[in-house]
């Protein structure tokens, strides 16, 4: 069964939420990055959430915390990479609504006190660093966690690995309902939105979000870690629960989508040339970050599809910017490694003229 707009927005204001951000996050028009691609780029800036440097995690959190605080939780568990947004802002979230938090954290990737384990350091959540890269067993650390702070008179909350649940996912629906009331104020059509694939939590609520206000664009997921048929295998699975959750007819076409993951270089995390570039140009010419791990990963998608002459001139794109930020700091040697690459280049040329 169609529903009329003002439906998902009903189903989804009786689901209880806790305020951490003020919305909407601000929808951009980038003129010299727009100019360098060749096509007009638009930025809608989840970065620029409040709570602890912003990202995707304060919307999704929203309704995770709304839940905590029913069940009277007295602390917050969860787990993720050394370098976990994810963490950092749960850390952030638990202290604005004055409960503890623990996270598990996993020995790999940068583990330098830096960047978001630096964050999560300083805003006092007690840290346990396990040796694995399987998140699944993080998940199981985090749990056997919760038993232990349960024998100790705590009531936990546990929140899962980066936080995607098919209750958090409903704070990226909230997003696509505002994104559809910016488009439609300025009138704005798009020819595309880019969006990062991790859990695909953000991509599947911004693609029934959408569809349901009649934004019928190409939503194009950027996968940072699964491969292709995983990713379509989670976009099913969130959407059968976001479906029963608001009443929306899980048989409803909602094409065109893509999810491409040959941007991910050799694992999660892994700072590819593509993505450095991409993070130097949209640095250099708006004053933007972007980060190695999520942003700027969609963004060399992004220009990727540029390069190979699939959006021109007269086409509008948006890129939804997702935060992670603090990662460049835990990046520092790749990024200046790489900085020192490029000034090279541009010294050789200079010197050729
Ligand atoms: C900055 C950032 N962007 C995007 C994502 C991925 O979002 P999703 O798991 O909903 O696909 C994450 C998840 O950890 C993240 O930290």
């Amino acid at each position: 069964m169609a529903h009329e707009p003002s439906e998902i927005a009903r189903a989804l204001d009786a689901y209880p939420r806790e305020t951490l951000t003020r919305t909407p996050t601000p929808l951009d028009h980038l003129p010299h990055a727009s100019a360098e691609l060749g096509t007009e780029l638009y930025l809608k800036r989840d970065d620029l959430t409040d709570l602890a440097l912003g990202g995707d995690k304060p919307r999704k959190l929203e309704y995770e915390l709304a839940n905590a605080r029913a069940e009277q939780a007295s602390i917050l568990v969860t787990c993720g990479s050394a370098q976990s947004n994810h963490a950092r802002l749960t850390t952030a979230a638990a202290k604005h609504l004055g409960l503890k938090c623990a996270v598990v954290l996993s020995r790999d990737g940068p583990r330098e006190l830096q960047g978001n384990l630096l964050t999560v350091q300083l805003m006092g959540a007690d840290v346990h660093f396990i040796d694995t890269a399987d998140h699944w067993e993080l998940g199981e650390h985090a749990l056997r966690l919760c038993d232990e702070l349960r024998a100790q008179g705590e009531n936990p909350y546990y929140i899962p690995v980066s936080g995607t649940t098919p209750l958090s996912c409903l704070g990226y629906i909230r997003a696509g309902l505002e994104i559809a009331d910016q488009l439609e104020q300025r009138n704005l059509q798009l020819d595309a939105i880019y969006t990062p694939f991790g859990t695909g939590g953000i991509f599947t609520a911004l693609l029934l979000a959408l569809r349901e206000r009649g934004v019928n664009c190409p939503i194009i997921g950027l996968s940072v870690n699964g491969d292709e048929a995983h990713c379509h295998e989670n976009v099913e699975k969130w959407k059968s629960a976001l479906c029963e959750m608001l009443f929306l007819d899980p048989a409803k076409r909602r094409e065109p989508y893509e999810i491409y993951d040959e941007f991910i270089g050799k694992a999660y995390g892994d700072a590819t040339e593509e993505a450095l570039d991409a993070i130097l140009m949209m640095a250099g010419t708006e004053g933007i970050l972007l980060d190695p791990v999520y942003s700027g990963k969609v963004f060399a998608g992004l220009r990727f599809h540029c390069r190979a002459g699939r959006w021109a001139k007269d086409h509008r794109v948006m890129m939804v910017h997702s935060g992670g930020v603090p990662a460049v700091f835990a990046y520092h040697e790749q990024l200046s490694q790489h900085l020192r690459k490029r000034s090279i280049a541009q010294d050789e040329r200079r010197d050729q003229r």
